[in-house]
């Protein structure tokens, strides 16, 4: 990969902006899930949301994705194309949204239950939002990119989780994926040393059962080798000296969610 940008604090602001923004437009989606609904009916909502807040969908045309969303259901991956398929009651979705705006870019993941969820898929989401937490606590100046991986790797493992290791974060800035990769496996202590002003984008990839992954035929959908599902979650965070500082937020989503229950 290339150069590593170290953003100014005027950047950072900027990318916490975009980070900010692509929360709520997964809160605007995180209202209208439900059995029933289509992936494009998401789709759409975010893209209006993203056009309402004077930015643009982040995805959309980029590598070629034809849509604003990425929306990976059940043993989905990453990378699923919206369609008109109802989801069904019991499914889960990772919806995954990027967006441009002042010429920066955010990139934030969350995956959600759709109606009554097996308690067996419940504990995979909490597994991986906390393997993302365990990850932010050591994205910290002095650390290396091992350290992210460790954390992810080892409390998904010793739940009896894979790990999905084809897919890494990445830096984040005026492009969606700049140097380094963040990978979600890795040892203590080794890798690129984290240093303040660099912005990445943590994002677990978290398997049911084995870690191998496959590309469906429609040329985008990564899923799982064995057909268990996967979560997905994912912070846009600036590392700092003790302690990462979190560009985006869960917590639009988090609030819709539990107005629903
Ligand atoms: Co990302």
């Amino acid at each position: 990969m290339g150069k590593i940008f170290y953003k100014t604090e005027e950047e950072i602001e900027l990318i916490r902006e975009s980070s900010l923004l692509v929360g709520k437009t997964l809160a605007e989606v995180a209202k209208i899930i439900k059995p029933g609904v289509t992936t494009l009916d998401l789709d759409k909502i975010a893209e209006e949301f993203i056009r309402d807040n004077n930015a643009i969908p982040g995805f959309l045309g980029m590598y070629d994705f034809p849509n604003t969303l990425c929306t990976s259901l059940n043993a989905a991956v990453v990378h699923g194309i919206p369609n008109n398929k109802p989801l069904k009651d019991g499914d889960i979705i990772s919806v995954d949204c990027g967006v441009l705006k002042n010429g920066f870019y955010g990139d934030v993941a969350y995956t959600f239950e759709v109606g009554e969820v097996k308690e067996e898929v419940k504990k995979l989401l909490q597994v991986t939002k906390e393997c993302l937490n365990r990850a932010i606590e050591v994205a910290i100046a002095g650390n290396r990119i091992g350290d992210i991986g460790f954390a992810v790797q080892n409390y998904a493992e010793e739940n009896g989780y894979g790990v999905v290791r084809e897919l890494v974060g990445h830096g984040l800035g005026k492009d969606l994926h700049e140097a380094p990769e963040v990978p979600n496996y890795g040892r203590r202590g080794t890798g690129l040393m984290l240093k303040e002003g660099m912005v990445i984008a943590i994002e677990p990839m978290i398997n049911m059962g084995v870690r191998n992954v496959i590309q469906d035929k429609d040329g985008w959908t990564i899923v799982t080798k064995d057909g268990k599902p996967s979560a997905h979650f994912e912070h846009d965070v600036v590392v700092r000296k003790g302690k990462a500082d979190v560009l985006s937020s869960h917590k639009f989503i988090e609030e819709v969610l539990n107005n629903k229950n």
